[in-house]
């Protein structure tokens, strides 16, 4: 013990800069699986600072914020694998609130050796000459480090397991997958000119780790898409399909209506998502802008639908609003549809659009087939019946006016099934006891009850719609 204080007192009388630095060198932060690690040093010599940050390259990015435990206030220093997937991209950063951090051009690097990939991890070392011991505030947090603290605050977080390569330094992220809070030591580097370096196997040295957190995802934007494709890709044409072969109106509306909600739901979230990426906060991509008119597509074709359904109660007519219930209806599955994929690409996921685009096919495909054995079974049953129009180049015959093509001569009005032609005449008195059981016009006017009860089996139930 007297040895030691003796020893202690020798190397100060002789050597007083060198038992002030016994503790001195660079700061390293590794998490525990080495995915992340970050070795920091202040050179002095009007160096602001210096680091080397090492990265897996499984992961699609990864990032230290020094400055401050919380997002905003932070400067990051970001990389990812450039497009050749042989170097790295560096992307200083900066965020003011609790979002996606923006690309921050004021500090000055100065690279050094010991960046590049290996085949595990990419690495990025640098000097930074100018900006990186404080930098803007604009209404947020200002963010500084005091570089003689010997507990600075720092945060750390990597981007999902995924490839993702990019020569853009402002490139749009997805949401990390991990991250976490740690104290680094930036006292005992003061004056460190070694350059930082992360070893083969490094340890936490000068820093730890206060808080961490992995399998994070952005479940918002997640359900937003089920709820989104669910509603407009899946239920919206399903319930088209109800009407347009079954003719049950009320499954049809309740349907609906239930896709509305999903709808409703999938843009409640859509709308909080955005405000967490640079990307969408401002509300100006054609997928937010194409969502928009969607949703309001949806409000007014509820409307309009129960308008006409109302009408048509009374009348048992078709309704101005029924056609355009049917053209809103396609406009918006069609656009629905189509800003999906627009909606993959926002999100980077495009190639989940190979998986939807597949579903689409598949449904298209089941459309089709419904179609063809909705008809192929209602000739069937006319033979079967014996009636004389089922063999016919016209299998429904003039009975039912709204399934034919309109005739050369009709015009634009008449482009809906459901309407007769201009030309239609009800039929004489003959055709009435010839056809009666499958007349649209009169077994509907002849139908006391509610015009709702869903009815499966034939094709001759009077149609609101097609
Ligand atoms: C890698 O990228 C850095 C800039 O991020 C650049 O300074 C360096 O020269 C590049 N290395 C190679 C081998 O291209």
């Amino acid at each position: 013990m007297l040895f030691r204080k003796l020893a202690l007192a020798a190397a100060t009388a002789f050597a007083p800069v060198r038992a002030d630095d016994e503790d001195k060198g660079q700061s390293l932060f590794v998490t525990d699986d080495g995915a992340l690690a970050f070795a920091f040093t202040v050179p002095g010599n009007g160096v602001d600072l210096a680091f080397s940050l090492r990265v897996k390259r499984s992961y699609s990015w990864g990032a230290v914020g020094i400055g401050s435990n919380d997002m905003p206030g932070a400067l990051y220093f970001m990389i990812y694998q450039n497009l050749d997937r042989d170097n790295v991209t560096f992307s200083p950063r900066v965020t003011y609130s609790n979002v996606e951090p923006f690309y921050f051009d004021e500090p000055e690097f100065q690279v050094l050796p010991g960046t590049g990939v290996d085949s595990e991890y990419m690495t990025f070392t640098a000097r930074c000459l100018s900006h990186c011991r404080s930098w803007p505030a604009r209404g947020g947090a200002g963010g500084t480090i005091d570089v003689s603290d010997a507990n600075q605050k720092a945060i750390f977080a990597l981007g999902p397991k995924e490839g993702f390569a990019s020569d853009n330094v402002e490139q749009n992220l997805k949401i990390h997958s991990r991250y976490g809070r740690f104290t680094l030591n930036m006292k005992r580097t003061r004056d460190v000119e070694d350059n930082p370096e992360i070893g083969s196997n490094p340890k936490m040295d000068g820093a730890t780790l206060d808080f961490s957190k992995s399998g994070y995802s952005d479940i918002k934007s997640t359900m937003h898409a089920v709820l989104m494709i669910l509603g407009i890709c899946a239920l919206m044409p399903l319930g088209a399909l109800m009407l347009r072969l079954g003719g049950w109106v009320r499954a049809h509306a309740l349907n609906q209506t239930i896709a509305m909600i999903f709808v409703l739901a999938g843009f409640g979230l859509g709308v909080a998502t955005s405000f967490t990426y640079q990307r969408s906060m401002h509300f100006k991509s054609y997928h937010q802008i194409v969502g928009i008119i969607v949703v309001a597509f949806i409000l007014a074709q509820f409307t309009i639908g129960f308008l006409h359904h109302k009408k048509f109660k009374d009348t048992q007519h078709p309704t101005i609003y029924g056609k355009v219930h049917v053209w809103l209806g396609r406009i918006i599955i069609f656009l629905g549809v189509l800003n999906a994929f627009f909606g993959l690409t926002f999100a980077l996921n495009r190639r989940y659009g190979i998986v939807l685009a597949g579903l689409m096919i598949f449904i298209i495909l089941g459309v089709f087939a419904a179609t063809i054995g909705r008809r192929w079974m209602t000739k069937n049953r006319r033979m079967r019946q014996g009636d004389p129009l089922a063999g016919g180049s016209t299998p429904y015959g003039h009975t039912q006016p709204w399934r034919q093509p309109p005739p050369p001569a009709a015009g634009g009005s008449s482009m809906y099934p459901d309407d007769p032609p201009p030309g239609y005449e009800p039929p004489t008195q003959q055709d009435q006891i010839g056809l009666r059981p499958v007349s649209p016009w009169r077994s509907n006017s002849e139908r006391k009850d509610d015009d709702d009860v869903p009815n499966l089996g034939s094709a001759q139930t009077p149609r609101e719609f097609t």
